[in-house]
């Protein structure tokens, strides 16, 4: 299509037909009880979205209504994110002429998270080759190599709690901090710039919320031109004077184009933190709450990769993917796009027992789907889970006796899940040995 309208008309155009236009009419279906629409349009569902997905999943294993349809069902959540015929995103139908519209107006300059070519938009062959490309500078060894550098971090976080008062809060002090520190430093980004990118990822994020409004749509958008703008001078820079990090890696290759390697670095920078400071959160919440199995985690350090696995089923912290058809499916007809609830998936009991009950012993807590799965299955998968466990056992190591200290917030959108604020009491203790040294000293 060949046009050219100004930027905030391009702005309000893309806004209007993926979010304004579609979410007034969820908001709407939802208004009257349709199931589908409730799950992403009800802030009642948004609060305690658990109830909502048995009430769906009762219906049977695809619910539909005349614009979407969602599953909760794990047979069909992990049958469809594996199945070639359906494609990840709202893909344009080729009769969807709206679609394509907004494609047009989309901006190269703001390009977000949820927009090919980042890896979560794009398709094989052209996700294979790119995704090809990262995985070589990302494997399990390297990966597994930040174990110590992780740790490192975690104590110095936690020497700043313990220096400070006695009750703070866990996201701003270290859920957060922890992982934007790693990934930044893992990916080649200054780490004096992290508030930056929280702040930047955070509103980056919204993109991916189906019911963005237009003041939270400009909000994002100014965040992704940000992010684009920065990182193309330290791309310039990197190719100039390259480092050992990843991202330098990436440029060395030659293989990526300029924004092939914006969208990649900043899809990894986001995904490498908003996902990981949920699950923290979560998990820390969630033993917090149940005493006695912290108590058996701080007794027999062995349980913390199991534990985790089941706050990653629990409480997923991202909470449902779009696949659209592009052929006829027996789950739902070419064109058409289904909502799969990972969160809801987790609590199917024809996969786990007694599913609403948080139990960090379930023998098969790793069946969950909450790195999706498919093509497009989380490519940090084992550093989420690595840092994860480094996180809560340096955590719990260091405060025994932590304590909640307020209520908790809840944060985040309609598909991440996760808190904002987590006020707790450290219960003193708290210094390294080395430092108790000293002071004796
Ligand atoms: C608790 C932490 C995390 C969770 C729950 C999580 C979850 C997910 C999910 C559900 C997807 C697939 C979405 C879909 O199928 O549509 C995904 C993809 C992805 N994740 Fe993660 N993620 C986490 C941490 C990370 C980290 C630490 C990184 C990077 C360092 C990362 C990088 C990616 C990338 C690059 C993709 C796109 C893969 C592709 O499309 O080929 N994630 N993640």
């Amino acid at each position: 299509m060949n046009w050219n309208p100004s930027r905030p008309a391009r702005s309000a155009l893309v806004w209007g037909i993926r979010y304004g236009l579609p979410g007034a009419a969820i908001r709407y279906a939802a208004r009257r009880g349709d199931p589908v629409a409730k799950v992403i349009a009800d802030p009642e569902v948004l609060a305690d979205p658990f109830a909502a997905y048995d009430r769906l999943r009762a219906r049977g294993p695809v619910v539909a209504n005349r614009m979407v349809s969602a599953t909760a069902s794990h047979a069909v959540v992990n049958s469809v994110l594996r199945d070639e015929h359906f494609l990840a995103g709202p893909t344009p139908a080729p009769t969807n002429w709206l679609s394509r519209v907004a494609a047009a107006a989309v901006d190269p300059a703001a390009l977000g998270p949820g927009e090919p070519p980042s890896l979560l938009a794009i398709h094989p062959p052209q996700h294979t080759r790119l995704r090809g490309l990262v995985s070589r500078a990302f494997t399990p060894r390297a990966v597994a190599a930040y174990s110590e550098r992780i740790r490192e971090i975690a104590d110095e976080l936690l020497d700043d709690i313990a220096r400070g008062p006695a009750t703070f809060d866990l996201i701003d002090t270290y859920a957060a901090l922890l992982p934007v520190t790693v990934i930044a430093e893992i990916i080649g980004v200054p780490v004096t710039n992290r508030a930056q990118f929280l702040d930047w990822g955070a509103k980056a994020a919204m993109s991916l919320d189906p019911g963005m409004t237009w003041r939270e749509y400009r909000v994002a958008d100014r965040a992704i031109r940000d992010i684009h703008t920065w990182l193309g001078t330290h791309i310039a820079d990197l190719r100039r004077d390259p480092g050992p990090d990843m991202l330098s890696r990436l440029v060395r290759l030659d293989e990526l184009t300029d924004v092939e390697l914006k969208s990649t670095a900043q899809l990894l920078l986001g995904a490498g933190f908003e996902t990981t400071v949920k699950l923290i959160g979560n998990a820390v919440a969630l033993l917090l709450r149940h005493p006695d199995q912290l108590g058996a985690l701080l007794a027999d350090a062995s349980g913390w990769d199991k534990a985790v696995e089941e706050v990653l089923r629990f409480d997923t912290p991202v909470q449902m993917t779009l696949r659209t058809a592009h052929t006829d499916t027996e789950h739902v007809p070419a064109g058409q796009s289904l909502i799969v609830l990972l969160g809801g998936a987790n609590r199917d009991p024809a996969v786990f027992d007694d599913p609403h009950r948080f139990d960090i012993t379930r023998a098969n807590a790793r069946e969950h789907l909450a790195f999706s799965a498919g093509v497009h299955y989380c490519l940090g998968a084992q550093l989420a889970r690595m840092e994860t466990v480094i996180a809560l056992r340096a955590l719990f190591e260091r405060f025994p006796n932590l304590a909640a200290a307020g209520t908790p917030v809840r944060g985040g959108t309609r598909v991440l899940r996760g808190y904002r604020h987590l006020p707790l009491r450290t219960g003193k203790v708290g210094l390294r040995a080395v430092e108790q040294d000293q002071l004796a000293g």
